[in-house]
């Protein structure tokens, strides 16, 4: 968690500008994964919820669920309890928590979990865990939802840009590359740009260690669990999780 959580600080700021971006389409794909839902199967847990975009669509798609938003890095925590702060439906179903998922004091039944570019930190020790706490944890009837976005193995990835956002006077850019790492992972490596009546301000990259599995790998994993896989929206790589 170490190294992820210095990545996250250190890249905060950014993530929390640029992510928005591909929230526009994984909005509606999260939205149709978690369609028909029973709010009363359980709390829904998000997972790594970061600065609480998919926290929102949560709560649209399941206007009557309780969620967990789990969030471990203190500046997208601080961001997260900002955005249900600011929305009284969100406060009244929200409760944030300050801690790593496996360490989360999560309750014996769980209607769903969302993962949302999370599922990358977890090492394959980490997901043999958490698919154990999934299935004595998900109600009959639950879901978990995450995504999985190439490379799905351990392959390069050129420097890609990957969104601008204009605020007030300032250009906010990044780009992501990734080389392999081992069998399993990845580095991603982010490049992140400020800069302001065109010149830059400021100008640094990040390297995240990432691992990687392709939805078969995902299917194997589940099966000793008595969970099972199918795909949602394939253009956002989203992997709905049932018992
Ligand atoms: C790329 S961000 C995605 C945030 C959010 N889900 C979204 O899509 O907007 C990855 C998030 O996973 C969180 N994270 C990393 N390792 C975690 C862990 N072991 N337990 C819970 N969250 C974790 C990070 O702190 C970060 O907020």
């Amino acid at each position: 968690m170490d190294g992820v959580t210095r990545f996250y600080d250190r890249t905060g700021e950014f993530v929390a500008v640029l992510l928005g971006t591909a929230w526009q389409a994984l909005a509606p794909a999260l939205t149709d994964a978690l369609d028909g839902l029973d709010p009363a199967a359980g709390p829904v847990v998000d997972a790594g919820a970061g600065t609480g975009l998919g926290t929102r669509v949560i709560g649209d798609a399941l206007p009557d669920a309780e969620i967990l938003a789990v969030e471990p890095d203190r500046a997208l925590r601080t961001a997260l309890l900002a955005r249900v702060a600011a929305d009284p439906d969100l406060c009244a179903r929200v409760t944030v928590l300050d801690t790593d998922l496996l360490g989360a004091p999560l309750p014996e039944r769980i209607g769903g979990l969302v993962a949302m570019n999370v599922i990358g930190h977890f090492s394959p020790g980490d997901r043999a865990t958490l698919w154990a706490s999934l299935a004595q944890r998900l109600a009959p009837e639950g879901r978990a939802v995450l995504n999985l976005y190439p490379p799905t193995r351990p392959e390069r990835v050129p420097a890609t840009p990957m969104s601008q956002v204009q605020l007030g006077r300032r250009r906010y850019s990044g780009s992501a590359a990734a080389e392999p790492a081992g069998d399993d992972a990845v580095t991603w490596e982010m490049s992140y740009r400020l800069e302001e009546d065109g010149q830059v301000l400021t100008e640094f990259s990040a390297r995240d260690h990432w691992h990687v599995f392709t939805p078969e790998q995902l299917a194997g994993e589940l099966a000793p669990h008595g969970l099972r896989v199918t795909s949602g929206d394939a253009a956002q790589g989203i992997q709905v999780i049932t018992r």
